[in-house]
């Protein structure tokens, strides 16, 4: 698959390194792809780095791997965002421990407003960079939830979670996101009490 990955910084990276590695061809969409910064990644990973336009061009799969206030300038980067399966990463979070979207609107149902016709599924958002790297706890996987509101979409983003090595969990449709983003102020929460961003949630089940 050819995997868009807009923005290279700690997220876009990790998941990258992981989709590259799990056989897929990852494309990073950057505003000033021939800053040398880039160089190191490219070498590890083989991955090109190209302007967004670039890697926008014929991906599969698009990921909005930057700022959630960064969104709208990458949504003018395609006049056609329709049928395009979009995987949103972002978190409108801050100041502190706190929501900016929340309630009766998601991060995840802006951005989909702002990229009219993208099949968009919100994931990646309540774990740590660092697990992208290593997403197995003393053998158990950790749960990566997604929703959204299009089967097909959801079916290829389950595939991506698994090739990173979580265990995916569909919560429903796009508006879901109302309650996943949330999660994502427990992280920093636990993080702060556990002093560590080695953690991840996951379900135990019987
Ligand atoms: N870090 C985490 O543990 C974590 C966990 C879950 C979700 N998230 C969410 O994932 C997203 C990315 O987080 P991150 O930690 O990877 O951030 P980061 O390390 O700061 O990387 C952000 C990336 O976005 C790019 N970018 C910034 N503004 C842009 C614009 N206007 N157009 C195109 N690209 C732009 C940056 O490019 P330049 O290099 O050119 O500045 C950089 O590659 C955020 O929404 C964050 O809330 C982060």
């Amino acid at each position: 698959m050819r995997i868009a990955v807009v923005g290279s910084g700690r997220i876009g990276a990790g998941l990258g390194r992981a989709w590259v590695r799990a056989g897929h061809a990852v494309v990073f969409g950057v505003r000033h792809p021939d800053d040398p910064k880039y160089a190191p990644l490219m070498a590890e990973t083989g991955a090109v780095v190209t302007t967004l336009a670039a890697a926008l061009d014929g991906a599969d799969v698009t990921v909005l791997a930057t700022p959630f206030s960064a969104v709208p300038d990458v949504a003018r980067e395609l006049p056609d965002w329709s049928g395009r399966v979009v995987i949103d990463c972002t978190n409108a979070i801050g100041p502190g421990p706190s929501l900016a979207v929340g309630h009766t609107d998601s991060a995840a149902e802006v951005n989909a407003r702002l990229l009219p016709g993208a099949r968009l599924v919100k994931s990646f958002t309540a774990q740590g960079a660092e697990s992208l790297a290593h997403p197995v706890y003393a053998g158990v996987r950790a749960t990566n939830f997604y929703c959204g509101d299009d089967a097909h979409a959801k079916g290829v983003v389950r595939g991506l979670i698994e090739d990173v090595g979580f265990e995916p969990l569909d919560l429903g449709g796009l508006s879901a996101a109302r309650v996943l983003e949330p999660m994502t102020l427990v992280w920093l929460l636990a993080s702060r009490a556990l002093g560590s961003r080695e953690f991840a949630f996951t379900l135990l089940r019987q």
